[in-house]
């Protein structure tokens, strides 16, 4: 399926990479143009075990692109996941800035049917947020487009963020205990 993730950092990287992996088509925008001009050349811009071969490897065979094209973006896919930074505040509270900006770009430019994942840290009460932001922006194209609000924080560890995508521990500790549940019963 099409997917778009919004922010290449470190989570937005990984995970637009694993994405494609698994055969997904991927769209990883990002507004820092140095950073995206380094990936388009084929430079990973932080160090992971074994996410190199994994973007060299998606982008080569299509599944996988970079860009800082924001209604592109939007128009890619259906599924947009939010993956931009949350940096603590002077009170240690996550800064939504850039998360709200997300959301109004979505919200500035869909033409159909989303649905808006957040990926980012942040705290609960969140999702209201966001749907306010695409709301408002819709308002102003007086446009009323269906979406829906998921949260999917992300856990990935950095050094360990690649294995810890392909394998995450919750998913799979649920599908132990449903075998165990089910070779119990
Ligand atoms: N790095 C980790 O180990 C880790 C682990 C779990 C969760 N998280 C959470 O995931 C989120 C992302 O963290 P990160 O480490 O990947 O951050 P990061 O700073 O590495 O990357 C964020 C990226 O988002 C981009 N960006 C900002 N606003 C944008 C916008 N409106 N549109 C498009 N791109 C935009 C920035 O240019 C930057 O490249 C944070 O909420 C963080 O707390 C991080």
């Amino acid at each position: 399926m099409n997917v778009t993730v919004i922010g290449t950092g470190y989570v937005g990287l990984v995970t637009g990479a694993c994405l494609a992996d698994a055969g997904n088509n991927v769209f990883c925008l990002d507004l820092d143009e140095r950073k995206i001009a380094r990936l388009n050349a084929g430079e990973i811009p932080i160090f992971e075990p074994g996410l190199e071969p994994i973007v060299k490897r998606n982008e080569h065979a299509g599944r996988l692109r970079f860009s800082t094209d924001v209604p592109a973006s939007v128009a890619h896919a259906e599924l947009q996941l939010i993956a931009v930074g949350t940096p603590p505040g002077e009170d240690g509270s996550a800064d939504l800035q850039h998360v709200i900006a997300a959301a109004r770009a979505i919200g500035r430019y869909m033409e159909g049917y989303k649905v808006i994942v957040t990926k980012s840290t942040v705290p609960v009460g969140t999702a209201d947020k966001v749907k306010h932001a695409v709301i408002d922006e819709q308002k102003k194209r007086h446009l009323g487009n269906d979406f829906t609000v998921v949260s999917n924080p992300e856990f990935l560890k950095e050094g360990a963020a690649v294995e810890d995508f392909m394998k995450p521990d919750r998913a799979s500790s649920t599908r132990r205990s449903r075998e165990t549940a089910s070779a119990s019963s």
